[in-house]
C-alpha cells in the first residue's frame, strides 16, 4: 500500500470538482467523499447535476478540474472501463438495460471485465439475494416490470464485484412496495461491505437509508450533514419533503 492510499483509507474522495458539456458548466466546486460501508446520499431537483456527477465519478462525463481518487488512486479522467476495474461501478438512471437479452445475459454483461472463474457462482450468489431474478432468468430484460428491471441493473452491476456502489435514482417511476423491496435489497448489499453513494429525487428515503447525505442545487453543494439532521432541517422539509 502506498504512502497516500494509507492516509486515506479506502475512500472514494472528490475534490474540487468541476465538469459541464460543452461551454455550459454544471457542476461547480464540488467535494465529498464515502468511506468504506458508508451508505451516502445526493438529493436535489430535476437538472441539478446529480447524474453529471455520478458519470464525471464513473468516467462517462468529463471532468473539468478537481480530482476523483479511491483508496489513494488518481481516477480523474480515467476511462470508464479502468474505474469499474477499480471497484466503482453505477447503476444508471433508467436502469439501462440490454432489453433484447435475458436476464442471464444482462448479469454476464456486468462481469465483462472479469478474468477470474467464480462469475458463474456469483450469478447463482445475484438469484439468492434477488429471488425474482431466478424466476425471470431466461426472459427477456425488456419484458420485465420496472421494479424487476431495476434489480436486474442492481444485479448486473454487482457482477463486477464493486467496492462502491452508484445508483442513479432507483426509486425513480416506481410504487412505494417496490421501492421498499429494492431498499431491503440494498441493505443486504451494504451488509456484505459495499459502500453506497445513491442520488435521489426521492429525499424522504434517501435520507432515511443512508447515514449522511448532500444537497446539490444547481451543481453546487449547499447543504450537507447526518441524514438524520437533514430530515429535520427546515429548509430540507420545505423544499424537498412538501412539509
Ligand atoms: N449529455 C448532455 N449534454 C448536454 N447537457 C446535458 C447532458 N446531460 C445533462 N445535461 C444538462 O446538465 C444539467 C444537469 O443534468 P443532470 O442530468 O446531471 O441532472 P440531474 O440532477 O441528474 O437531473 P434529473 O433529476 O432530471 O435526473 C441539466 O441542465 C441538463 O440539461
Ligand atoms: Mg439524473
Amino acid at each position: 500500500m502506498t504512502a497516500t492510499a494509507h492516509a486515506t483509507g479506502e475512500a472514494l474522495r472528490v475534490e474540487h470538482l468541476s465538469a459541464g458539456y460543452g461551454d455550459t458548466q454544471v457542476l461547480w466546486d464540488i467535494s465529498f467523499d464515502i468511506a468504506p460501508g458508508e451508505i451516502v446520499a445526493i438529493i436535489g431537483s430535476n437538472g441539478a447535476g446529480k447524474s453529471t456527477l455520478l458519470g464525471a465519478i464513473s468516467g462517462l462525463v468529463k471532468t473539468w478540474s478537481g480530482s476523483v481518487t479511491y483508496a489513494g488512486n488518481d481516477l480523474t479522467g480515467r476511462h470508464a472501463d479502468r474505474i469499474v476495474s477499480a471497484g466503482i461501478v453505477q447503476v444508471p438512471q433508467g436502469r439501462r438495460l440490454f432489453g433484447s437479452m435475458t436476464v442471464e445475459e444482462n448479469l454476464l454483461m456486468g462481469a465483462y471485465l472479469r478474468r477470474d472463474n467464480e462469475v458463474k457462482s456469483d450469478v447463482a450468489k445475484m438469484l439468492v439475494l434477488l429471488p425474482r431474478l431466478r424466476e425471470r432468468f431466461s426472459f427477456l430484460a425488456g419484458h420485465l416490470s420496472g421494479g424487476e428491471q431495476q434489480q436486474v441493473a442492481i444485479a448486473r452491476a454487482l457482477m463486477s464485484r464493486p467496492k462502491v456502489l452508484l445508483i442513479d435514482e432507483m426509486s425513480l417511476g416506481l410504487a412505494p412496495v417496490l421501492v421498499d423491496q429494492l431498499l431491503e435489497i440494498i441493505k443486504a448489499i451494504h451488509a456484505t461491505g459495499v459502500a453506497i453513494l445513491m442520488v435521489e429525487q426521492d429525499v424522504q428515503t434517501a435520507l432515511e437509508i443512508s447515514s449522511r447525505a448532500y444537497v446539490l442545487e444547481t451543481g453546487h453543494f449547499t447543504l450537507a450533514g447526518p441524514s438524520s439532521e437533514l430530515l429535520d432541517d427546515p429548509k430540507v422539509k420545505k423544499a424537498y419533503l412538501g412539509v
